[in-house]
Protein backbone atom coordinates (compact mmCIF):
# COMPACT_ATOMS: atom_id res chain seq x y z
CA UNK A 1 0.00 0.00 0.00
CA UNK A 2 2.92 2.59 0.61
CA UNK A 3 4.55 1.75 -2.59
CA UNK A 4 1.38 2.43 -4.58
CA UNK A 5 1.23 5.48 -2.03
CA UNK A 6 4.14 7.03 -3.05
CA UNK A 7 3.69 5.72 -7.03
CA UNK A 8 0.67 8.25 -6.43
CA UNK A 9 2.46 10.89 -5.52
CA UNK A 10 5.07 10.92 -7.71
CA UNK A 11 2.22 10.91 -10.60
CA UNK A 12 0.86 13.93 -8.68
CA UNK A 13 4.44 15.16 -8.65
CA UNK A 14 4.70 14.96 -12.66
CA UNK A 15 1.67 16.38 -13.53
CA UNK A 16 2.26 19.34 -11.06
CA UNK A 17 5.80 19.90 -12.13
CA UNK A 18 4.08 20.12 -15.82
CA UNK A 19 1.54 22.43 -15.18
CA UNK A 20 4.01 24.93 -13.37
CA UNK A 21 6.78 24.42 -15.68
CA UNK A 22 9.27 24.01 -12.86
CA UNK A 23 11.90 21.03 -12.70
CA UNK A 24 10.95 19.52 -9.13
CA UNK A 25 7.75 18.71 -7.21
CA UNK A 26 8.03 17.35 -3.89
CA UNK A 27 4.57 16.39 -2.47
CA UNK A 28 3.55 15.17 0.80
CA UNK A 29 0.50 13.70 1.83
CA UNK A 30 -2.07 15.72 3.97
CA UNK A 31 -3.34 19.22 3.14
CA UNK A 32 -2.34 22.11 5.71
CA UNK A 33 -5.18 23.76 5.77
CA UNK A 34 -6.37 21.23 8.11
CA UNK A 35 -4.12 20.25 10.16
CA UNK A 36 -0.31 22.14 10.78
CA UNK A 37 1.05 18.92 11.02
CA UNK A 38 1.62 18.49 7.32
CA UNK A 39 2.71 21.69 7.44
CA UNK A 40 5.64 19.98 9.64
CA UNK A 41 6.20 17.24 6.73
CA UNK A 42 6.71 19.79 4.38
CA UNK A 43 9.28 21.41 6.16
CA UNK A 44 11.01 17.89 6.17
CA UNK A 45 10.95 17.09 2.97
CA UNK A 46 12.73 20.72 2.34
CA UNK A 47 15.44 19.87 5.07
CA UNK A 48 15.95 16.78 3.24
CA UNK A 49 16.45 18.05 0.49
CA UNK A 50 18.44 20.87 1.79
CA UNK A 51 20.95 19.07 3.23
CA UNK A 52 21.15 17.01 -0.48
CA UNK A 53 22.16 20.10 -2.86
CA UNK A 54 24.29 21.88 0.22
CA UNK A 55 27.62 22.38 -1.31
CA UNK A 56 30.89 23.78 0.32
CA UNK A 57 31.12 27.95 0.13
CA UNK A 58 27.61 27.97 -0.73
CA UNK A 59 25.78 30.82 0.15
CA UNK A 60 21.74 30.36 1.80
CA UNK A 61 19.51 32.91 1.70
CA UNK A 62 16.00 32.28 3.40
CA UNK A 63 12.54 33.93 4.21
CA UNK A 64 10.58 33.83 7.09
CA UNK A 65 6.86 32.45 7.79
CA UNK A 66 6.08 29.69 9.24
CA UNK A 67 6.58 26.69 6.80
CA UNK A 68 10.13 27.68 6.19
CA UNK A 69 10.33 27.85 10.43
CA UNK A 70 9.23 24.12 10.21
CA UNK A 71 12.22 23.04 7.85
CA UNK A 72 14.44 24.83 10.17
CA UNK A 73 13.29 22.84 12.73
CA UNK A 74 13.56 19.69 10.81
CA UNK A 75 17.28 19.61 10.29
CA UNK A 76 19.88 17.90 12.55
CA UNK A 77 22.40 20.03 13.99
CA UNK A 78 25.94 19.06 12.60
CA UNK A 79 28.08 21.74 14.28
CA UNK A 80 30.87 22.76 12.26
CA UNK A 81 30.31 20.58 9.75
CA UNK A 82 29.34 23.73 7.41
CA UNK A 83 31.85 26.34 8.41
CA UNK A 84 32.56 27.72 4.65
CA UNK A 85 28.94 28.20 4.21
CA UNK A 86 27.04 31.08 4.66
CA UNK A 87 23.43 31.74 5.41
CA UNK A 88 21.79 35.22 5.80
CA UNK A 89 18.14 36.57 5.76
CA UNK A 90 16.67 37.40 2.14
CA UNK A 91 15.03 40.04 3.46
CA UNK A 92 15.11 42.63 6.29
CA UNK A 93 12.10 41.95 8.94
CA UNK A 94 8.82 42.69 7.62
CA UNK A 95 6.25 42.38 10.38
CA UNK A 96 6.25 39.02 11.37
CA UNK A 97 5.78 37.12 14.70
CA UNK A 98 9.80 37.19 15.34
CA UNK A 99 9.70 33.61 15.58
CA UNK A 100 9.69 33.00 12.07
CA UNK A 101 11.02 36.15 10.83
CA UNK A 102 13.85 35.69 8.36
CA UNK A 103 16.41 37.25 10.33
CA UNK A 104 15.44 34.62 13.34
CA UNK A 105 15.47 31.60 10.91
CA UNK A 106 18.59 32.42 9.02
CA UNK A 107 20.94 32.78 12.73
CA UNK A 108 19.05 29.16 13.62
CA UNK A 109 19.70 27.26 10.15
CA UNK A 110 23.50 28.53 10.56
CA UNK A 111 23.79 27.08 14.07
CA UNK A 112 22.37 23.93 13.16
CA UNK A 113 24.67 24.18 9.96
CA UNK A 114 27.52 25.02 11.98
CA UNK A 115 27.67 27.92 9.32
CA UNK A 116 28.39 31.70 9.38
CA UNK A 117 25.61 34.31 9.21
CA UNK A 118 25.06 37.53 9.34
CA UNK A 119 21.64 39.28 9.38
CA UNK A 120 19.75 42.79 8.05
CA UNK A 121 18.29 43.83 11.53
CA UNK A 122 15.88 46.61 9.76
CA UNK A 123 12.91 48.47 11.37
CA UNK A 124 9.88 47.67 10.33
CA UNK A 125 7.61 50.83 8.60
CA UNK A 126 11.21 53.08 7.98
CA UNK A 127 9.75 55.79 5.89
CA UNK A 128 11.41 55.93 2.35
CA UNK A 129 14.14 58.60 3.38
CA UNK A 130 15.52 56.55 6.11
CA UNK A 131 15.58 53.12 4.31
CA UNK A 132 17.45 54.72 1.87
CA UNK A 133 19.74 56.04 4.57
CA UNK A 134 20.30 52.91 6.36
CA UNK A 135 21.13 50.83 3.10
CA UNK A 136 24.31 52.85 2.59
CA UNK A 137 25.39 51.46 5.71
CA UNK A 138 28.46 49.83 4.69
CA UNK A 139 27.52 47.32 7.08
CA UNK A 140 24.48 46.49 5.27
CA UNK A 141 25.07 47.47 1.99
CA UNK A 142 28.51 44.33 2.23
CA UNK A 143 25.55 41.94 3.60
CA UNK A 144 23.15 42.94 0.77
CA UNK A 145 26.36 41.89 -1.34
CA UNK A 146 26.38 39.04 -0.29
CA UNK A 147 22.81 38.44 -0.69
CA UNK A 148 22.94 39.07 -4.51
CA UNK A 149 25.34 35.93 -4.45
CA UNK A 150 22.87 34.12 -3.15
CA UNK A 151 23.12 30.00 -4.33
CA UNK A 152 20.64 28.52 -2.66
CA UNK A 153 17.45 30.58 -1.57
CA UNK A 154 14.70 29.40 0.20
CA UNK A 155 11.69 30.62 0.83
CA UNK A 156 7.94 30.60 1.67
CA UNK A 157 4.84 31.55 -0.79
CA UNK A 158 1.89 33.21 1.23
CA UNK A 159 -1.47 34.62 -0.33
CA UNK A 160 -1.07 37.87 -1.09
CA UNK A 161 -3.92 39.55 0.76
CA UNK A 162 -3.26 37.54 3.66
CA UNK A 163 -0.18 39.03 3.81
CA UNK A 164 -0.63 42.28 2.97
CA UNK A 165 -3.43 42.51 5.99
CA UNK A 166 -0.96 40.84 8.60
CA UNK A 167 1.87 43.37 7.60
CA UNK A 168 -0.64 45.85 7.91
CA UNK A 169 -0.52 47.61 4.97
CA UNK A 170 -2.78 50.65 4.71
CA UNK A 171 -6.22 50.33 2.69
CA UNK A 172 -5.39 52.74 -0.36
CA UNK A 173 -2.57 49.42 -1.07
CA UNK A 174 -4.50 46.19 -0.14
CA UNK A 175 -7.07 48.25 -2.58
CA UNK A 176 -4.61 48.94 -5.39
CA UNK A 177 -3.63 44.93 -4.47
CA UNK A 178 -7.04 43.82 -5.24
CA UNK A 179 -7.57 45.34 -8.29
CA UNK A 180 -4.31 44.50 -9.56
CA UNK A 181 -5.42 40.66 -8.45
CA UNK A 182 -2.47 39.84 -6.52
CA UNK A 183 -2.57 36.51 -5.12
CA UNK A 184 1.11 35.46 -4.49
CA UNK A 185 3.50 36.80 -1.94
CA UNK A 186 6.79 36.11 -1.75
CA UNK A 187 9.97 37.86 -0.17
CA UNK A 188 8.16 41.13 -0.04
CA UNK A 189 6.80 40.77 -4.03
CA UNK A 190 3.49 40.46 -4.94
CA UNK A 191 2.40 38.60 -7.62
CA UNK A 192 -0.56 38.60 -10.40
CA UNK A 193 -2.01 35.20 -11.69
CA UNK A 194 0.19 35.78 -14.47
CA UNK A 195 3.40 35.90 -12.33
CA UNK A 196 4.00 39.39 -12.72
CA UNK A 197 5.20 41.88 -9.81
CA UNK A 198 2.25 44.24 -9.10
CA UNK A 199 3.75 45.36 -6.05
CA UNK A 200 7.05 45.36 -3.72
CA UNK A 201 7.38 46.34 -0.36
CA UNK A 202 9.57 48.36 1.17
CA UNK A 203 11.95 46.48 2.22
CA UNK A 204 15.46 45.60 1.55
CA UNK A 205 17.07 42.19 0.27
CA UNK A 206 17.45 40.24 -2.27
CA UNK A 207 16.02 41.49 -5.65
CA UNK A 208 14.44 40.33 -8.17
CA UNK A 209 17.33 40.50 -10.87
CA UNK A 210 19.47 38.47 -8.24
CA UNK A 211 16.67 35.62 -7.95
CA UNK A 212 17.27 35.57 -11.76
CA UNK A 213 20.72 34.37 -11.08
CA UNK A 214 20.26 32.04 -8.36
CA UNK A 215 21.39 28.41 -8.85
CA UNK A 216 18.78 26.60 -7.11
CA UNK A 217 15.95 27.58 -5.26
CA UNK A 218 13.67 25.68 -2.72
CA UNK A 219 9.97 27.24 -2.32
CA UNK A 220 7.77 25.96 0.26
CA UNK A 221 3.85 25.98 0.79
CA UNK A 222 0.87 24.22 1.44
CA UNK A 223 -2.90 23.63 1.66
CA UNK A 224 -5.57 24.07 -0.86
CA UNK A 225 -5.46 27.82 -0.54
CA UNK A 226 -2.35 28.25 -1.30
CA UNK A 227 -2.81 26.73 -4.59
CA UNK A 228 -3.07 29.57 -6.64
CA UNK A 229 -0.25 31.54 -4.81
CA UNK A 230 1.64 28.59 -5.45
CA UNK A 231 0.88 28.73 -9.57
CA UNK A 232 1.74 32.17 -9.64
CA UNK A 233 5.09 32.37 -7.54
CA UNK A 234 5.85 29.36 -9.27
CA UNK A 235 6.91 31.53 -12.14
CA UNK A 236 10.16 32.74 -10.77
CA UNK A 237 11.50 28.93 -10.04
CA UNK A 238 13.29 27.61 -13.19
CA UNK A 239 16.10 26.11 -11.31
CA UNK A 240 14.87 24.36 -8.06
CA UNK A 241 12.36 22.45 -6.27
CA UNK A 242 8.53 23.41 -5.10
CA UNK A 243 7.73 21.20 -1.69
CA UNK A 244 4.03 21.69 -1.69
CA UNK A 245 1.17 18.92 -0.29
CA UNK A 246 -1.59 17.02 -1.67
CA UNK A 247 -4.25 19.73 -0.64
CA UNK A 248 -2.40 22.17 -2.57
CA UNK A 249 -1.16 20.18 -5.48
CA UNK A 250 -4.81 18.75 -6.01
CA UNK A 251 -5.91 22.08 -6.31
CA UNK A 252 -3.45 23.18 -8.82
CA UNK A 253 -4.50 20.68 -11.17
CA UNK A 254 -8.22 20.85 -10.85
CA UNK A 255 -7.91 24.49 -11.54
CA UNK A 256 -5.93 23.57 -14.57
O1 LIG B 1 6.95 36.70 5.81
C1 LIG B 1 7.79 35.79 5.24
C2 LIG B 1 7.09 34.86 4.28
O2 LIG B 1 8.02 33.96 3.71
C3 LIG B 1 6.33 35.54 3.16
O3 LIG B 1 7.15 36.04 2.14
C4 LIG B 1 5.35 34.48 2.74
O4 LIG B 1 4.25 35.03 2.07
C5 LIG B 1 4.96 33.91 4.09
O5 LIG B 1 6.09 34.13 4.95
C6 LIG B 1 4.54 32.49 4.09
O6 LIG B 1 4.23 32.17 5.42
P1 LIG B 1 3.59 30.81 5.90
O7 LIG B 1 4.54 29.74 5.49
O8 LIG B 1 3.47 30.98 7.37
O9 LIG B 1 2.27 30.71 5.21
Amino acid sequence: DLIYALKGLTELENKVSKILNVNKVVIVPGNSDENDMFKKDIGKAAARLLMSIIKPGNTIAITGGSTVNYMVKAIQPLSSTYDDVFVLPARGSVGHQVEYQSNTLASELAQKLGAEYKLLNIPDHLSKKSLESITKEPEIQETLKKVSKTDILIFGIGNALQMAEKRGLPEPILDFLRRKEAVAEAFGYYFNPSGNIVYTSRTVGIKLDDIKKIPYMIALAGGTSKAQAIKAAGHLLKNGCIVMDEGAANEIIRCE
